[in-house]
């Protein structure tokens, strides 16, 4: 939700701070600050508004010292104002706290500080550490000392990184369920940070932070230790295999643009994901009794779309659940199998819900995009989707590489079963080898088409999505893309379901976006055409995306390179996409961070 990074070195650090800053704006961006340590104690600049624009006005580059700490904030306690950003200082500014996570003792933390006499100066729950830490350390204990006690008051959950000019020379961070991880560039920089963004574009090596741990930072080295008995961890260095230039625009206008174009090359990176790693999760499917998949948002979306891909190549029900909504519904045992899917590998929902499979005692398997992230470490079997960095606040290239994991496995689990139309189509991975370039030729050759279409629509309120079967998650997913990046009204849905109700809604102001099936998969294609022509008897607007012309039975129709029909949902994905971007673009919305949104969602 929000971005903290700190760095300690050996020259300036500001104009580091600002860099790593800006690559982890997609993480929140209402506000920003940085906290550094000089020759005249802390010194904290920050204010609201985007980074770039903030740094610039408050002059974040020109502030001095070797050691400091920043963070963008996505505002959960306390309105988007000067005070309520990050870092927050103690009574005697002696202390600086950057924080990710929600302290949910805070409240009567505050009260008993004010007792003390402490004074607080905005409305978050982060305000109570560096309180703390100044009151604690009143009694003559060490920093570090006194930031492991603060530590422990604390209920809910935090990523923290502070400052102190009681110690000039050190950076402390701790983690308890808000993602922290360590940048180690060895005899230059130290770096902390909520994910390995903020120092890629210096250094790959990593030491991800566990529950329960902080980390002590100096020019000279880091040490680990447990909050609970200060004994010192000793912790791999991991090696991230992202590229710099992977989390750069690279001449594109958005990062959303580029993620969406790097989707043929992401297919073939999910395709060289061993088979022995599907084989496995497969096979721990067919062991269970009972198989859950499980996400949110988009990746509810994505379970959803594997919930048909186990029925339709497996034989099996494997239902999903949107993560948010599983502690109610969710029964796990031993028997059963909990397969979790998420692009950040950090979001709160989605990891409780591997927690409370794991309490049950039920197995756990996760497809994950990030590196190093908690999922990777907590869920039984980790499958690397290896999509690359996903900067862009709306999902779009890391869902690609998910849907194809999921078929890949659907497909494994149904030859396992020998269940017959996995058998069929055995071929499939064959033609999935294929789709790189069917999405590619699609980008390059629909693109101007779709862009023509959001010109031409984008003064419409209320959309719909709508398709059958396999591509009812796609219509889902499509309809959350505009939602997110335009702001206007759409609403996905199987198409059967409209006459149940929704149709009421449809007239000639409403777009309804079809994805047609090719015509070889017959019941689905026609009974889609039915749910077309009650469209059409309303006088809605049906814009088909479909991979043959309707001859007449669509008001728009958008055709796309023919594929096998367990692929072709995959180019629906695609076209949605770029419908969405391109109406985004036309409305001139603030497609990489739109309003009210941030990556990574860390708080319950
Ligand atoms: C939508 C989007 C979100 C995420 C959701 C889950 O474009 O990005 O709906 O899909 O917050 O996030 P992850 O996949 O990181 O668990």
């Amino acid at each position: 939700m929000c971005g903290i990074v700190g760095v300690v070195g050996k020259t300036e650090i500001a104009p580091i701070l600002v860099e790593s800053l800006c690559r982890l704006e997609y993480r929140g961006y209402d506000s920003c600050g940085v906290a550094t340590l000089n020759s005249v104690g802390v010194e904290v600049r920050k204010d609201v508004g985007f980074v770039q624009e903030v740094a610039y006005r408050q002059k974040f580059a020109s502030a001095h010292g070797g050691l400091g700490i920043a963070h963008t904030r996505w505002a959960t306690h306390g309105g988007v104002t000067r005070e309520n950003a990050h870092p927050h200082l103690s009574c005697d500014g002696t202390f600086a706290v950057a924080h990710n996570g929600i302290i949910s003792n805070h409240e009567i933390l505050r009260r008993e500080l004010r007792g003390l006499g402490h004074r607080f100066s905005s409305e978050t729950d982060t305000e109570v550490f560096p309180h703390i830490v100044e009151e604690i350390h009143r009694s003559g204990i060490s920093v570090e000392e006194a930031f492991v006690r603060a530590l422990r008051r604390l209920e809910g959950s935090f990523a923290i990184a502070m400052i102190s000019s009681r110690d000039p020379e050190k950076i402390y961070c701790a983690r308890q369920r808000s993602p922290l991880v360590l940048g180690i560039d060895s005899g230059r920089h130290f770096f902390v940070g909520s994910d390995v963004n903020a120092f890629l574009h210096f250094t790959r090596r990593a030491v991800v932070l566990e529950d329960g741990e902080y980390a002590v930072l100096s020019r000279d080295g880091y040490f680990v230790r447990a909050i609970a008995d200060g004994r010192t961890r000793s912790k791999p260095i991991m090696e991230i295999n992202w590229s710099l230039g992977e989390t750069e625009k690279a001449g594109y206008r958005h990062y959303m643009e580029k993620e969406i174009w790097e989707q043929p090359d992401v297919i073939r990176r999910a395709m060289e994901v061993s088979q022995k790693e599907i084989v496995a999760v497969a096979r721990l499917m067919r062991a269970a009794k009972r198989n859950v998949l499980v996400g949110v948002g988009t990746t509810y979306y994505v379970s959803l779309f594997g919930q048909y891909l186990f029925a339709g190549l497996a034989g099996e029900f494997s239902p999903a659940f949107s993560s948010d909504e599983s502690g109610e519904l969710l029964m796990m045992d031993r028997e059963t199998l909990l397969l979790a899917i998420s692009q950040s590998g950090e979001t709160f929902d989605t990891l409780q819900t591997i927690r409370q499979a794991k309490a049950d005692g039920a197995r756990t398997a996760a497809i994950v995009n990030v590196p190093g992230s908690s999922m990777t470490r907590e869920a039984e079997i980790v499958i690397h989707q290896n999509s690359g960095p996903e900067i862009c606040v709306i999902s779009t290239k890391a869902a690609m590489a998910q849907m194809l994991l999921l078929m890949r496995m659907a497909l494994e689990l149904g030859y396992l079963r020998q269940h017959p139309p996995a058998m069929e189509n055995l071929d499939l991975l064959r033609e999935i080898m294929e789709l790189p370039d069917l999405v590619e030729t699609m980008l390059r050759n629909q693109q101007l088409q779709i862009r023509d279409l959001a010109h031409r629509f984008s003064n419409r309120r209320n959309w719909f999505y709508l398709g059958r079967g396999l591509y009812t998650p796609i219509a889902l997913e499509s309809a959350l893309k505009m939602k997110e990046v335009t702001y206007l009204h759409a609403e996905g849905m199987a198409a059967g379901f409209l006459k149940h109700g929704t149709l009421s809604l449809i007239d000639e102001e409403t777009p309804c976006v079809f994805l047609i099936p090719p015509k070889e998969a017959k019941d689905l294609y026609d009974l889609t055409m039915g749910s077309v022509a009650e469209v059409r008897a309303r006088r809605g607007k049906v814009i088909a995306f479909a991979f043959e012309s309707g001859g007449g039975k669509f008001d728009e129709e958008v055709i796309l390179p023919k594929a096998s029909v367990w692929l072709a949902p995959l180019l629906h994905l695609v076209a949605g996409q770029v419908l969405a971007y391109e109406t985004a673009l036309v409305l001139g919305r603030n497609i990489d961070r739109p309003r009210s949104l941030a990556k990574s969602v860390t708080v319950s």
